[in-house]
């Protein structure tokens, strides 16, 4: 049921791999609320994934762009305003990758290199999206981004590895960017925390069914999906949240407020 929330309006969605992908069911729900997107991933991404099927289905273009690198965001961001004919409205950011975590190093025999990689993909990207946005004079005033981050941020979840400072930091730099875009621009700037999620980067942890499984029984609302996750985000990207900024927002079914569930005591 669409309530054309987005409608005129222009975004950018990134971490579209395939249809598990949070970013899949955003560009899904974004588009049926009348929006118009272009959608992007890592060159990899393009080969391996299956964007294109999502390009088709939702008639937006795919820019190709690995996030870590100006020279491709400074492209994507000047293409998508040409081709969505105009400034753009709002922007996803759906990225995060461990070397670590993948090439099965332990958090107390972390690689430093590796480390250093991760940081840049899944949160120091996310700087240099807004600042190249930003020196652009790429986003609408009034314009939203969102990233999204998980609660390991703020509590200990030790398969998660490095990734809980990726996420730390992406949070971060969403209050002190936000400060500025919102200043500057009136752009608002959040992270979403999202309930563990059956996605080819969710599943690349450890034990995650046994952690997909923990975190339903904790909350009261159970885990919040894919499509529940999206329908947040367009709310976010919607002029109905015009005046929140600078937060980390959980979206994970009461989770993160809960100390015991006695259900968890029957696992
Ligand atoms: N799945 C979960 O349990 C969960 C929970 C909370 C938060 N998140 C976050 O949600 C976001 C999306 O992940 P997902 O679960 O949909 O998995 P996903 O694997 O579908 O998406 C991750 C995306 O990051 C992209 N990416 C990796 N390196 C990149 C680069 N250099 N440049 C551009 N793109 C790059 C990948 O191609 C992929 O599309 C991530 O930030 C993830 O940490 C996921």
């Amino acid at each position: 049921m669409s309530h054309n929330l987005l409608k005129g309006k222009r975004g950018i969605i990134f971490g579209a791999l395939d249809e598990q992908s949070i970013a899949w069911k955003v560009a899904e729900k974004c588009h049926a609320e009348g929006a118009s997107i272009s959608l992007t991933n890592a060159p990899v991404a393009m080969r391996f994934g299956k964007i294109n099927e999502l390009g088709e289905k939702i008639n937006a273009q795919i820019i190709q762009a690995d996030a870590t690198i100006i020279e491709d965001l400074e492209n994507l961001l000047k293409q998508s305003q040409e081709n969505l004919g105009g400034k753009i409205d709002f922007i996803l950011h759906s990225i995060g990758m461990s070397l670590n975590v993948r090439k099965g190093k332990s958090y107390t025999d972390l690689n430093y290199d590796f480390m250093q990689k991760t940081f840049d993909i899944s949160a120091i990207s996310f700087h240099k999206l807004m600042q190249t946005a930003m020196k652009l004079d790429a986003v609408n005033d009034h314009g939203s981004i969102v990233a999204l981050t998980y609660i390991a941020a703020q509590r200990v979840f030790p398969d998660y590895s490095e990734m809980a400072e990726s996420k730390a930091l992406l949070e971060s730099f969403a209050r002190s960017f936000g400060y500025h875009f919102g200043t500057q621009k009136k752009v608002r700037v959040n992270t979403i925390s999202q309930s563990p999620t059956m996605t080819t980067a969710g599943s690349g942890i450890k034990g995650f069914q046994e952690f997909y499984d923990y975190a339903n029984k904790m909350s009261p609302l159970g885990n919040a999906s894919a499509e529940a996750c999206a329908d947040y985000c367009v709310f976010m990207f919607s002029d109905l949240s015009r005046c929140i900024t600078m937060q980390n927002l959980f979206h994970d079914g009461g989770f993160s407020t809960m100390g015991l569930n006695p259900a968890i005591l029957n696992l």
